[in-house]
């Protein structure tokens, strides 16, 4: 007999992505769908999914345990997005303004806004000010179907700054249900400090910033922006050689503007993703769809910065490739943290078909952050991160967009959104 303390039955629809740890290539056009299920689970971890005859044949529910009616609801994993840049300070309307006049996210960096803005301001900002503003971030990434996402620094580009963000982190992983994957991203911007010297900074960082990173174990993964007028080819290579010689995971943001073969360099440092691709290369794609590197694109910032044109999906699946998708919330090039609108964007701006999309922001985005063993699919032995949604089927995410369909959330089988309310406080 199977003891658990959490059941969902009668589940219409269930849909889980096409494997439960990676799909590439054509095989992301797949999804696995059971027509009337049931789902119980025993201290956050999947232990039966199957018919309700079988359930009751094998399985016990706790006294005390939670029992849901998913009557006329589809079922899918919790949305996880990969790539977030959540511990900012204030926001930056005024610059989105002159965005819609035409500026361009290089000239308004130029003019004093961009990155250094938020800079400023996250530097001032006390850390338990930062927490609640994130904490209402989190409530809406939640509301919206996100039961996990990775969250980089980078906002500090100082010793005291970076490391304040990552305790941010630390410090909200512990207040609120949704799963943090932190990142340090301290080489997201070259400060005024080391103008002119990017390679000084980056010294600056492993010699300074990083040990106390690993030692206090603020971050999983180090992020780094390679690009034309912040960090070079050359200089990403030196310095992610060196990040993993301390023992950390790699992410890099590659050819989100101009191609420079960062996404190339990726691939051969076997970093687990590349971020953004709008500008990769042929060359550099053929050679991130033959490796193990997933393909983070982010829609939100194309569409955001109105750039008129996306990173080749289609074209990185046909050449085998692992595409996920992140919404990149920030407050300059994607103030979007709905994974659902970043799937409906992929529909309809990227090309994506919405099982393209689907897989792309649950187990392939669970690969970009090294996850794929505990979420991205329901799966016995998996996290009870789970979404009943008010739609009749999985198509209705794309096909109708501006609703709020997400009815219920479990985060590791506890309900912390019911009837499209926050529930877990
Ligand atoms: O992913 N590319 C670098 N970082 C962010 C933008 C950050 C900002 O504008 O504040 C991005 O697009
Ligand atoms: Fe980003």
């Amino acid at each position: 007999m199977i003891l658990v303390d959490c059941i969902v039955k009668n589940i219409g629809q269930l849909v889980n992505p096409g494997s439960d740890r990676v799909v590439r290539g054509s095989e992301s056009n797949t999804l696995r769908l059971q027509d009337r299920v049931c789902i119980a689970a025993r201290q956050g971890t999947i232990r039966f999914i199957g018919s309700e005859k079988d359930f009751l044949s094998r399985c016990r529910l706790e006294v005390d345990g939670l029992e849901i009616d998913a009557e006329g609801f589809v079922a899918l994993p919790g949305f996880v997005d990969p790539h977030t840049h959540l511990p900012f300070a204030g926001t930056r309307q005024d610059e989105f303004q002159l965005k819609l006049q035409g500026a361009s996210y290089q000239e308004i960096a130029r003019r004093g806004g961009g990155i250094k803005g938020t800079v400023r301001k996250t530097r001032k900002i006390e850390a338990q000010a930062l927490v609640a503003v994130c904490q209402k971030r989190l409530d809406q990434m939640l509301l919206s179907g996100t039961t996990t996402l990775e969250a980089k620094s980078g906002y500090g580009l100082d010793r005291v700054t970076e490391l304040k963000q990552l305790e941010v982190l630390q410090a909200l992983a512990a207040l609120h249900p949704l799963a943090i994957v932190p990142t340090f991203m301290g080489a997201h911007e070259i400060p005024d400090e080391f103008a002119g010297n990017s390679r000084a900074y980056l010294d600056f960082l492993l010699a300074d910033v990083l040990p106390e990173v690993a030692e206090k174990k603020l971050a999983e993964f180090v992020d780094i922006f390679c690009e034309e007028g912040y960090f070079s080819y050359a200089d990403a290579e030196y310095y992610l050689k060196k990040v993993l010689a301390h023992g950390f995971k790699i992410k890099v943001h590659a050819d989100e503007f101009t191609s420079n073969g960062a996404a190339e360099l990726a691939a051969r440092l076997n970093a687990v993703s590349a971020e953004h691709l709008i500008a990769i290369s042929d060359e550099e794609s053929v050679k991130i769809a033959a490796s193990q590197t997933a393909c983070v694109l982010l829609p939100g910032v194309s569409f955001f910065l109105k750039l008129g044109h996306y990173a080749p999906a289609q074209k990185i699946l046909a050449q085998g490739g692992i595409v996920a998708l992140g919404s990149d919330f920030n407050p300059g090039s994607s103030m979007i943290s709905s994974q659902l609108f970043i799937l409906q964007l992929a529909v309809f701006q990227m090309g994506l078909t919405i099982e393209q999309a689907l897989n792309a922001v649950t187990i392939n985005a669970a690969y970009a952050i090294d996850r794929q063993d505990q979420i991205g699919s329901l799966a016995v032995g998996k996290k009870m991160d789970l979404l009943l949604l008010d739609v009749p089927d999985y198509q209705y995410l794309a096909y109708h967009p501006g609703i709020q369909p997400v009815h219920t959330v479990l985060k590791g089988g506890r309900r912390v959104v019911d009837n499209g309310q926050i529930a877990y406080r």
